[in-house]
C-alpha cells in the first residue's frame, strides 16, 4: 500500500515537473553530470549547482546517508521560484513530513510561512546537529549540466527540486564557502531520485571521488561514463547486492563477507559482518568519514596482516612514529616503489562469493602523511561501533562506483588507476553549442 502511495506520488512529481520542464528546457536524453571537488581542511567532496531564480550557483557537500538535501535559508535567499510546501500536498507526503505549521527558518523575512510541512529528519552529518524545529520543505528551481557521457553540454532545468530550507545553525562543519548538503541517500526524494524521476533516467547514479586538486564527477543517469583516453568506465564494473538494513534506510550496506590481506584470509569475528535484528554491523559506504573505520578487532587482525608482510619481506619496511589520525606508518625510504607507488599488500574486501572482491590497493591504502611517513589510512573505529565496517572517502577516490537504486545493487571498479584512468580523466570542457 504505502509503495503504491509512492508511486502515485512519484508520477504526480513526474508530471508536474517534466510539462513544466518541456516548456522551458532542453531535454537530457541520457544523462546528468556534476562535478565535485575535495576540500583541503575538512576532507568534504564540494559538487555546485545553480539554483534560485535569479540563479545564483551554490556549493553543497556531497552525502551518502543524506535522504534529501538541504540548504541553508537566511536572509541572503532570495529567489521568485521559492514556493513552501503545503501541509500534507505531495511533496509533503513523498518526504513523510507529518508536521504543520510550526514556525522556523525561511528564506522571507515575514518571519514562518504558515500551512506549510517541516522535516524533523534533518541532520548535520558532520556535527550531528538535528534542530529541534526541523527545517520548511520547499521547491525551487535547479540547473544542472547534461552530458553525452563524454562533455558536460547545455545546462538542463528542473523547476520543483525538493529540499528543506535549513537553519542557519547547521553551517557549523561545512567545508568553507559550502551552504548546504547534496542529499545522495537511498531514499525517493533525493538528488538523484528526483533528477532520474524528473527527467525519466534510469534510477542510476555513479560517483568518481577525486583526491584533493584534482576534479571528480557524479553522473546521473546510465553509462556511457567515458574517461579519456575514449574509455567506458561502465565496462570495469563488478557488482554486488546493496543490502537493506530497515534500521538505517537510506544508507547503502555491501555484504563483506570477509577481508583478504596480501591474497590471505584475515580470521574475523564474522558475526561482526552482518547486519543484526537491531540494525547494527554489516558496512556502509559513508564519504562523510575521510578514511575507512573497522571496527576494533577487525581493525587489530587486519593492521597485523598487513604490516606482519611488510615487515617479513625480503625487503622489510621500517615503522616509524604513528602520525595522526593513522597508526600504522612506515619511513618511505625503507619501502619499495612502481610507476604508481609505494608498494604494500593489496586489501581485499571479499563480497558475495570469492570472486566478487573490492581490492583496496596502495593509491587508496596508503597516505603521505608527512615526508618521513607513509601511513595506512584506514582507522580504528572502536569496540562497539554502530557499523563494523565504515568504507571513507579516501578509500573510495579514483574509484567508479554506480548506485543502481532499481535493481539494488552497487558497481565498483576498484581503483581506475590500475587501468590507467582517473575520475579528473573526464572531459570537462563543454560541448555545449
Ligand atoms: C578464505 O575465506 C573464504 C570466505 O571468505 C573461504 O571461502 C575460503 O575457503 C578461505 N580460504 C582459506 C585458504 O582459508
Ligand atoms: C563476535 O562478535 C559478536 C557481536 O559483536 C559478539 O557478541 C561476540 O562475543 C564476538 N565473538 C568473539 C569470539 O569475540
Ligand atoms: C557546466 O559545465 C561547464 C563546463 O565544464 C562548467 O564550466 C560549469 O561550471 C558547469 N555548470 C554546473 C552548474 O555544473
Ligand atoms: C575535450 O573535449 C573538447 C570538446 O569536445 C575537445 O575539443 C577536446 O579535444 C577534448 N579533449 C581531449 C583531451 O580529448
Amino acid at each position: 500500500m504505502a509503495s503504491f502511495i509512492c508511486s502515485i506520488l512519484l508520477t504526480y512529481i513526474i508530471l508536474t515537473t517534466t510539462s513544466a520542464s518541456a516548456l522551458t528546457s532542453f531535454h537530457p536524453n541520457k544523462t546528468l553530470v556534476l562535478t565535485v571537488s575535495k576540500d583541503p581542511s575538512t576532507l568534504q567532496y564540494t559538487t555546485k549547482v545553480i539554483q534560485r531564480t535569479p540563479p545564483v550557483p551554490v556549493l553543497l557537500t556531497l552525502d551518502l546517508s543524506t535522504p534529501i538535501s538541504w540548504v541553508l535559508c537566511g536572509n541572503r535567499y532570495v529567489s521568485t521560484t521559492y514556493r513552501p510546501a503545503s501541509c500534507g500536498s505531495p511533496p509533503c507526503i513523498l518526504a513523510n513530513t507529518k508536521r504543520c505549521r510550526t514556525c522556523g527558518p525561511t528564506p522571507f523575512k515575514s518571519g514562518c510561512n504558515k500551512n506549510t510541512c517541516r522535516t524533523l529528519s534533518l541532520n548535520n552529518p558532520f556535527t550531528n546537529v538535528s534542530p529541534r524545529r526541523g527545517g520548511e520543505l520547499a521547491t525551487d528551481v535547479i540547473r544542472i549540466n547534461s552530458t553525452d557521457g563524454s562533455n558536460p553540454g547545455q545546462l538542463v532545468t528542473m523547476p520543483n527540486n525538493l529540499f528543506v530550507c535549513a537553519p542557519m545553525s547547521l553551517l557549523q562543519g561545512l567545508a568553507k564557502g559550502v551552504s548546504g548538503v547534496a542529499g545522495l541517500g537511498r531514499s525517493k526524494t533525493s538528488l538523484p531520485t528526483q533528477l532520474s524521476s524528473s527527467f525519466r533516467l534510469p534510477q542510476k547514479f555513479a560517483l568518481c571521488l577525486p583526491p584533493l586538486r584534482e576534479n571528480g564527477v557524479v553522473f546521473i543517469g546510465d553509462g556511457p561514463y567515458n574517461f579519456y583516453p575514449g574509455v567506458d568506465a561502465t565496462t570495469l564494473l563488478s557488482y554486488t547486492p546493496i543490502i537493506a538494513n530497515s534500521a538505517r534506510p537510506n544508507n547503502y550496506f555491501i555484504g563483506v563477507q570477509g577481508i583478504k590481506v596480501g591474497n590471505k584470509n584475515v580470521t574475523l569475528n564474522k558475526s561482526l559482518l552482518s547486519i543484526n535484528r537491531k540494525g547494527s554491523g554489516g558496512t556502509m559506504l559513508s564519504v562523510n568519514h575521510p578514511y575507512t573505520l573497522l571496527q576494533s578487532s577487525i581493525y587489530k587482525a587486519v593492521t597485523a596482516a598487513f604490516d606482519g608482510q611488510l615487515r617479513n619481506s625480503s625487503f622489510p619496511a621500517k615503522r616509524v612514529p604513528p602520525v595522526k589520525p593513522f597508526q600504522l606508518c612506515y619511513d618511505p625510504t625503507s619501502l619499495s616503489y612502481t610507476r604508481i607507488g609505494p608498494v604494500v599488500p593489496d586489501i581485499d574486501l571479499v563480497l558475495q562469493s570469492k570472486k566478487v572482491f573490492w581490492r583496496i590497493a596502495a593509491t587508496n591504502s596508503i597516505v603521505r602523511a608527512s615526508d618521513n611517513a607513509y601511513c595506512l589510512g584506514i582507522l580504528d573505529g572502536g569496540k562497539n561501533p554502530r557499523t563494523s565496517i565504515l568504507v571513507g572517502g579516501f578509500q573510495i577516490e579514483d574509484n567508479l562506483l554506480q548506485f543502481d537504486l532499481a535493481k539494488s545493487r552497487l558497481g565498483f571498479s576498484s581503483s581506475l588507476i590500475y587501468d590507467r584512468l582517473r575520475c579528473s580523466f573526464f572531459n570537462f570542457t563543454s560541448n555545449a553549442l
